[in-house]
Parts: C-alpha cells; sequence; structure tokens
C-alpha cells in the first residue's frame, strides 16, 4: 500500500499532554528542556483513508517535538537537523513523501533544505491549505451575508507563503485588500509587485489593530506564537478566517463579539475511515489541509516536491482542489476555539451584526 509521512509538534502547553499525558505537572521550563532533549520519533500509524476511487493508502505522523517559540528561538541548524531527521524517519518507514506539518515548514526556506536532504518527495500541504482557507473564508461571508465584491479584506501575514497566495486570490474577488505584517519593507515590496495583477484597490500596513476595524473579511496565516487579532479591534459582522497554528485569534473573541465570525480555515474531512491512532484536537475524520494535500498526492501516486518554498503557484491551488474532490476530500464543518461553530452560533453572530448595522445608520440619520 502506498503510505505517507507527517510532521507534526505539539502547538502548546496542553498539547505536549497529548503527546505525553506523563508531563503533566511538569512547569513550562523543565518541559521545554525535556523536548530540547528529545530527538524525532514515529508517533502514530494511520489506517483508512480510502479515496472515492476506492483506492486506500496508509501513513506514519511523526513528532518533531519542539514547541512552535522553541522552532524561532533554537539554534537554525539544530532545528533543521531534528526536521530533516523527522523526514528520513518518513523514509525509513518507506513512506513515498513527506509532509511538513506547522512551523517545520515556516522555519528555514520552507521546505527546500529537506527535500535536499531526504531521498523521498516533500511538501508543505500550502497549496492546499490555500485552497481550503479560501473556501472557508467565502462559506463564512455568505453565512455572514457579505458581499465579497463590496467587501474590505485584510491579510494578517500576508508577505508568507499562505498569507500571499491567498492576497492574490482575495485581490481579484474583493474591493479592497490590506497586507499586514511586521515588515514594512517586504509589504511594500509585496503591494507593489502585487497591484498590477489583481482588481482591488491593495493597501498595505504593520498596524494590525487598525486594519482589522476595517475589515468584513479577514484571513490570518501568520507564524506568531501569541495572539494577534484581539476582539477591540473587529468590526462588527466581519468574518475571521483563521488558519495559523497556533492560533492568533485571541481566544477573548470567542467570549467578547458574539457579532463576529471565527472559523479555523484549514480544516478538512478525510474520505473513507480514517484512525490516526493520535488526537490532535480535531474531531474525528478531520484533517488539516496541509496533512489532506499529503494524502491526495500519495493517492494520485504524485510523489514530487509539490509545495516548497516561500512561493506558491496559483495554477496549483486549482489543480490541488480539483484533486480533492476527486479523491472526496472537503472542507470540515465549522470550528473555532477548539469547538463546533453551530449553526445557531451563526444565526447569533449575523442578528448582532444586523443590529449593528442598523444603528448605526439610524446615529448617522440623527447626526445629520
Ligand atoms: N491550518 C493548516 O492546515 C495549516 C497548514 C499550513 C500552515 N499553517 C499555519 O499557517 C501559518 C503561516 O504559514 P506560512 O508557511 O505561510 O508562514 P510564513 O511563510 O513564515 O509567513 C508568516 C507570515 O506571518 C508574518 N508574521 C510572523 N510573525 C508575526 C507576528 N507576530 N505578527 C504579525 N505577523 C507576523 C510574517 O511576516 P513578518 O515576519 O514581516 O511579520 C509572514 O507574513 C503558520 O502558523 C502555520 O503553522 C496552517
Amino acid at each position: 500500500m502506498r503510505t505517507f509521512g507527517f510532521l507534526i509538534h505539539p502547538l502548546s502547553y496542553d498539547d505536549v499532554l497529548r503527546y505525553e499525558p506523563k508531563a503533566a505537572g511538569k512547569g513550562m521550563p523543565l518541559i521545554k528542556k525535556i523536548l530540547e532533549w528529545m530527538p524525532a520519533y514515529k508517533v502514530s500509524h494511520v489506517t483508512g483513508v480510502r479515496s472515492l476511487t476506492g483506492e486506500e493508502i496508509e501513513g506514519y505522523f511523526i513528532a518533531v517535538p519542539l514547541l512552535p517559540e522553541q522552532f524561532l528561538d533554537l539554534p537554525r541548524a539544530d532545528v533543521m537537523g531534528r526536521i530533516i531527521r523527522g523526514a528520513n524517519i518518513a523514509a525509513e518507514l518507506g513512506c513515498g513523501i513527506v509532509g511538513l506539518g506547522g512551523f517545520t515548514a515556516v522555519v528555514g526556506d520552507g521546505g527546500p533544505t529537506v527535500a535536499e536532504n531526504c531521498p523521498i518527495a516533500v511538501t508543505t500541504g500550502n497549496t492546499y491549505t490555500i485552497a481550503a482557507a479560501m473556501q472557508s473564508l467565502f462559506r463564512g461571508a455568505t453565512e455572514m451575508e457579505i458581499e465579497v465584491p463590496q467587501a474590505s479584506a485584510v491579510v494578517v501575514g500576508a508577505t508568507g507563503s499562505i498569507g500571499s497566495a491567498c492576497a492574490q486570490i482575495l485581490g481579484n474577488r474583493a474591493a479592497r485588500v490590506t497586507l499586514a505584517a511586521r515588515n514594512a519593507t517586504r509589504l511594500a515590496k509585496l503591494a507593489h509587485a502585487m497591484q498590477p495583477h489583481v482588481s482591488a484597490k491593495l493597501e498595505w500596513t504593520t498596524d494590525i489593530g487598525n486594519a482589522l476595524r476595517h475589515a468584513d473579511l479577514v484571513l490570518t496565516a501568520t507564524a506568531a506564537t501569541s495572539s494577534v487579532v484581539e476582539p477591540e479591534d473587529l468590526k462588527s459582522g466581519a468574518v475571521v478566517c483563521e488558519v495559523s497554528l497556533p492560533h492568533d485569534v485571541s481566544r477573548r473573541v470567542a467570549t467578547e463579539r458574539d457579532d463576529v465570525l471565527v472559523t479555523e480555515g484549514g480544516n478538512i474531512r478525510v474520505p473513507g475511515s480514517v484512525n490516526f491512532n493520535f488526537d490532535f484536537g480535531l474531531p474525528p475524520g478531520t484533517s488539516l489541509a496541509c496533512m489532506a494535500e499529503t494524502m491526495i498526492l500519495t493517492l494520485e501516486n504524485r510523489f514530487v516536491n509539490y509545495s516548497l518554498g516561500r512561493g506558491v503557484n496559483l495554477d496549483k491551488v486549482l489543480e490541488i482542489e480539483r484533486l480533492a474532490a476527486k479523491h472526496g476530500f472537503e472542507l470540515a464543518g465549522m470550528q473555532a476555539f477548539d469547538k463546533e461553530v453551530t449553526p445557531q452560533m451563526i444565526a447569533r453572530a449575523r442578528e448582532r451584526a444586523r443590529a449593528a448595522r442598523a444603528a448605526s445608520r439610524a446615529a448617522g440619520v440623527a447626526s445629520s
């Protein structure tokens, strides 16, 4: 049977306990130290991925057990060595391709160095993540009665691999798109290069809070290790599609803003009766889009370096969407803050946003 590998890592303290329940009660400094000593290892055998075509594949999850901030803070050569070791474990297990999950795709050059040092194909999974994120954002827009062609959008993490492709797609769907991140030089360069290829008016900013206050559509795809989207910054009625892992929408949004719709952008229902043999926090039968890309390529027998490095080919986004549909991969139900987003929650957000719009129109009439 054809086999894939996928590199995973804990995203938070709670996640470490999923990987190693015996860590409960140990403080963060000790846990970090222990993780620093731990090499990559096989976590689980994934079974039951069955395409609509009837074909079945299997896979392995391999942990590169570092927290996001450790991927960013430890010496680069050490971190890259651990990721390359993880990819080589996949090769030793007989996998034809290995997907780079979470920060294993963010650090360094986003894949090429791993591919050069591993005998099997490598993909970040970012191409299908972009497709899933856009589908998810537009599904949310429909639910919140947002007319995309008239809407203002913000992409937070716009200079990244996922963010820049999403910004370009949104640039031909929405009226205005603001590119947001921390580095002004990279933002200005991207806006200049992208503007001739999109119909929307493009702007850029490092003031993320201010950009969010005017946005109907928000897509977040940052490599931040703490919240960047705060409840006080969101426009009433906005849809926030969150791709980043760890999440960068503050958990306060869940309790303080019932007039906006937050949805995780990359959750995919896997065809067949998949058993991951590992709980990574999503409902049964649900994977991340980057994992799903690795599975789709395995079903297709496409053991090639598919998504690598920072630039993503938009033609491939259409291709992977087609292949996903062929094999029966589709967007999972909406989820945010580790919980299902129910139809009642969506209806409430829509009603609250309508009421806020009516109140602001009334205030406008009263003051004119
Ligand atoms: N859900 C899924 O299936 C899935 C799949 C793949 C990846 N992901 C996640 O998607 C995210 C983006 O991945 P990527 O490969 O596109 O990363 P990337 O290429 O490294 O881009 C990261 C972007 O975030 C910005 N950024 C970093 N820190 C920031 C901060 N503190 N505040 C604001 N912006 C910040 C960066 O620009 P500046 O440095 O200039 O700020 C850059 O624009 C990651 O969290 C990754 O784990 C999710």
